[in-house]
């Protein structure tokens, strides 16, 4: 690791967006460490700027390793993050808490841990990914849209408080990417919530997503959350992707 260089931490770099995001922070020539529940080394390019912890963002003794393993950071980005997609009714409620201990609590968690030396060093960002369900509201994902909304909430209070400290906060709100592990790490979680009942609609619902034209690509979430790391404004929505941009600029317009 450089000295002389920033320092950016990634949460859930195994896949998707995190792990692009850590290749672009790499080849922009930034210290990266790279976090995954599950480290594997070879996944990103070989580099004496790479440093690769695991982190499990659910668990308070893995989140206290990791940062002090990490040493001094200057960007904080929380991507880690769970999918799901059914119907509520049939969402058992601790499924719905395991999504918020993730996409929520996980978050939340990892910002407060990071805050103190921030503040203590009058410098620093943090980006949390949330996702294009809070431009929009999308069906048969209540439940996932609620653990993400209630973090764009958090974090638009938040960065009030740490304006003081010259620390940022920024939003990235990826759209909808197909090419990530998104889905395939939510098939199980997944599994019954789609009741009979709701077959025909969901299936309509499914048949849409498949022929939709604008989409996320890992790259365009890597490149708006380096855009957002190096933002020095108080903008704090940063849309990422093709449909997700779309979506922003029709609320504007509402
Ligand atoms: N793809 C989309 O359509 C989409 C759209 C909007 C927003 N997003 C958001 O974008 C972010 C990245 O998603 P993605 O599409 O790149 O999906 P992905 O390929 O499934 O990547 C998610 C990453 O989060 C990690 N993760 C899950 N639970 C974790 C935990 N408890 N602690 C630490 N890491 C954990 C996963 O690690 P493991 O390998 O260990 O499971 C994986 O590295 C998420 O916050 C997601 O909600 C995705």
């Amino acid at each position: 690791m450089k000295r002389d260089t920033k320092t950016a931490l990634i949460t859930g770099c195994s896949s998707g967006y995190g792990l692009e995001t850590a290749r672009h922070f790499l080849a922009e020539g930034w210290n990266v460490i790279a976090t995954m529940r599950n480290p594997q080394r070879d996944l990103l390019p070989a580099s004496p700027h790479l440093h690769v912890l695991a982190l499990d963002v659910t668990r308070p003794d893995s989140i206290a390793q990791a940062l002090e393993a990490a040493g001094p950071i200057d960007v904080l980005v929380n991507n880690a993050g769970v999918g799901l997609f059914g119907a509520f009714e049939a969402t058992p409620m601790s499924t719905v808490r395991d999504i918020f201990e993730t996409n929520t609590f996980g978050v939340m968690a990892m910002c407060q841990a990071t805050i103190p030396r921030f503040r203590q060093r009058r410098a620093g960002v943090i980006v949390n990914v949330t996702s294009s369900t809070t431009l929009a509201p999308f069906p048969l994902v209540a439940a996932y849209t609620a653990s993400k909304t209630a973090v764009e909430g958090f974090s638009a209070s938040l960065a009030h408080e740490l304006r003081a400290f010259d620390v940022r906060i920024k939003l990235v709100e990826p759209g909808y990417g197909p090419s990530t592990r998104f889905t395939a790490n939510g098939q199980q979680r997944m599994q019954g919530l789609i009741p009979d009942a709701y077959a025909p609609f969901a299936h309509s619902v499914f048949s849409g997503m498949g022929q939709a034209t604008a989409l996320t690509r890992e790259t365009d979430v890597a490149e708006t959350i380096w855009r957002a790391a190096n933002d020095t404004t108080d903008r704090l929505h940063f849309p990422a992707g093709a449909d997700a941009v779309a979506l922003a600029l029709a609320r504007r317009q509402e």
